[in-house]
């Protein structure tokens, strides 16, 4: 077995493992990503099959939304007329106080707007996800608007990131849901996210920042030893 599938399997694992806390009448917010569309897959595979019911879900980006609806599962209006029990979703970089970096799928506005709203956030992920330190191996996805994005790149640099437009397959710049740019900030390790966190609230034109802190109440993480559930 290569290397890709076991990692997938791992995923699967984790994410199936978060479902079983999704219970009938619940409102279910579904994360964007190669992991939390495991748990999309068998929300709808447990609905399909009785085992719950009057589940409605709210997704996380426009492509999650799609593979919901062709499976069946129930969506609430995109304006969010009421609040999530319970979200799912995926991570790029997971410290040992249960803080994140998201957004390597480019859904990190959606993903926070979704977190927040929700009583219960679990975050799945492979062992490989796990990180003594933010930034130790994942860039800071910012979330920026076309109109004067240059100037929040200068800025990033100048609070230590090297910043990297993020492009599709094609190199063309990549667009968010919103139609916003994201950039890619790579600090290395960094010593106090919080710090970071509102230097990059506080700036005019970034739309959202990929540090998830203090959001995650569980993170279920699959590995070759097993599956081990960390609560914050
Ligand atoms: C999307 C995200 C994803 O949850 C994150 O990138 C993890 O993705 P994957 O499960 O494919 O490794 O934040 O914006």
């Amino acid at each position: 077995m290569g290397d890709e599938t076991a990692t997938s399997m791992l995923k699967r694992q984790a994410a199936e493992h978060a479902v079983a806390f999704v219970q009938s009448g619940m409102t279910v917010g579904l994360g964007t990503g190669s992991t939390a569309i495991f748990a999309t897959r068998h929300i709808a595979a447990l609905l399909q099959e009785g085992a719950l019911r009057e589940v409605v879900a709210f997704a996380t980006s426009v492509a999650v939304r799609r593979e919901a609806e062709s499976l069946g599962i129930p969506l609430l209006a995109d304006d969010m007329p009421r609040a999530i029990d319970l979200t799912i979703d995926g991570a790029d970089e997971i410290d040992p106080r249960l803080d994140l970096i998201k957004g390597g799928g480019g859904a990190l506005l959606r993903e926070k707007i979704v977190a927040e709203a929700s009583r219960r956030v679990i975050i799945v992920a492979d062992d490989g996800k796990l990180s003594p330190c933010l930034g130790t191996r994942w860039p800071v996805p910012v979330e920026v608007l076309p109109y004067g994005w240059q100037s929040q790149a200068r800025y990033l640099a100048t609070l230590g990131a090297e910043v990297a437009l993020r492009r599709d397959a094609a190199g063309a710049e990549l667009r968010t849901d919103q139609g916003n740019l994201i950039l890619d900030c790579r600090f290395g390790p960094i010593a106090d996210a919080a710090d970071l966190a509102r230097s990059l609230a506080a700036r005019a034109g970034i739309m959202e920042h990929g540090l998830f802190l203090g959001i995650a109440h569980d993170v279920v993480i699959a590995g070759c030893d097993g599956i081990r559930h960390l609560r914050r």
